[in-house]
């Protein structure tokens, strides 16, 4: 059964972490007064890149450790991290990185965003890249896959990237922490902040391809690129759920197992209570709805296949933003 699996999982990462407690402390104490030194020597304003260099003491742990001491690192305070994927393909120099960094640069309110997000990097290449501006990097090829590729949709390759994710988030929420995850997905530009058009109840709020009015009604079209998940006893289960549901649709990616799982009883009984975001807020390309510039925060470049025309769309969007925010001055 797949439970047991995760079951030894959790077992193995267990023993990991107090194999690994004596070098963390040591590593912690470094990280520390490194981070104390350099602050001292850089000034002040610095924002992003981030003035800590969590990098290089992170790096020496074992790897069910070292998320835990990125995600104390990225909190906002209230155990609540922003998570998002980098490969070596999107991590390149004018390519859409750069877009999504741009985006919080110039959206409102923004750029102190960057110091709560986890880049997820596949690949060596995007693991250095988010090393080289100070962000808080997890490395996910730990577990030795090769996804440094742009994937094919639906590849296996691809499909187990999708999944490797999902296994990611589940372990974040064992680990206590709430996140937004813009897992796909660096092809979202945030214009402003979202948090605040999150429901206050909500265990599992997901964007949409598309809304149709109803924040609870199950036949919205959602679109997991973005979501906002809480921490508790009733998301852990239904992210092993989740993730379990896989072997029965072994060619299927996280998003249309989850729209065969979202009528489960398994669900129901667990009181899971899940949530669509309103695309007014939560933008994205398949939305016909007009786009209302006074609203929007977070912009997805999803139904365009292509790099290139991912490309296109993001910088014609952020083209857009500059010019709306022109008219507000
Ligand atoms: C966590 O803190 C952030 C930043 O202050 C805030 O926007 C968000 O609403 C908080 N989340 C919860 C669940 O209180
Ligand atoms: C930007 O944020 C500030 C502070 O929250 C707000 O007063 C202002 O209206 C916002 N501007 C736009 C264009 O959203
Ligand atoms: C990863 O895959 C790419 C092609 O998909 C290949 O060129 C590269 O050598 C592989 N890297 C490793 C470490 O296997
Ligand atoms: C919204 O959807 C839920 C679930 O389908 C339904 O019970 C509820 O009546 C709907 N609300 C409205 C205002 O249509
Ligand atoms: C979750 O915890 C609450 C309070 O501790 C409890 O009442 C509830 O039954 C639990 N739910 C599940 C699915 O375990």
């Amino acid at each position: 059964m797949a439970f047991s699996d995760f079951a030894t999982a959790g077992l193995e990462l267990r023993s990991l972490a107090r194999r690994g407690l004596v070098p963390i402390v040591v590593f912690v104490t470094a990280a520390v007064s490194c981070a104390l030194l350099y602050d001292t020597l850089m000034t002040s304003s610095l924002r992003w890149p981030l003035s800590s260099p969590m990098g290089v003491a992170v790096d020496a742990a074992e790897p069910a450790d070292q998320l835990e001491m990125i995600l104390r690192a990225a909190d906002m305070g209230n155990k609540t991290v922003i998570l998002t994927t980098l490969n070596d393909a999107w991590a390149e120099p004018g390519s859409i990185l750069d877009l999504f960094l741009e985006s919080f640069r110039i959206g409102n309110g923004t750029s102190q965003l960057l110091n709560h997000m986890v880049f997820i990097t596949m690949d060596q290449k995007a693991h250095e890249r988010c090393l080289s501006m100070r962000g808080h990097c997890f490395d996910l090829n730990t577990k030795g896959a090769n996804l440094s590729e742009q994937k094919d949709y639906n590849t296996p390759d691809y499909l187990n990237m999708m999944w490797q994710r999902l296994d990611l988030q589940r372990q974040v929420l064992e680990k206590g922490y709430n996140f937004v995850s813009t897992f796909q997905d660096t092809d979202i530009l945030w214009f402003r902040n979202p948090l605040p058009h999150f429901y206050a109840e909500g265990d599992f709020q997901v964007s949409c391809d598309r809304f149709f009015g109803n924040a609870t009604d199950l036949e919205n079209w959602p679109s997991n690129g973005f979501n906002y998940v809480k921490s508790n006893n009733r998301t852990i289960p239904f992210f092993k759920y989740w993730y379990s549901a896989r072997t029965k649709h072994p060619n299927d990616h996280d998003q249309t197992v989850f729209n065969y799982i979202k009528h489960d009883a398994f669900l129901r009984e667990l009181g899971l209570t899940i949530r669509f975001l309103d695309t007014k807020y939560i933008n994205g390309l398949c939305e016909i709805r007009s786009r209302d510039w006074n609203a929007i925060c977070t912009m997805h470049a999803n139904c365009r296949v292509g790099l290139s025309s991912k490309l296109s769309e993001m910088r014609g969007m952020l083209d857009q933003w500059r010019k709306y925010m022109s008219t507000k001055h």
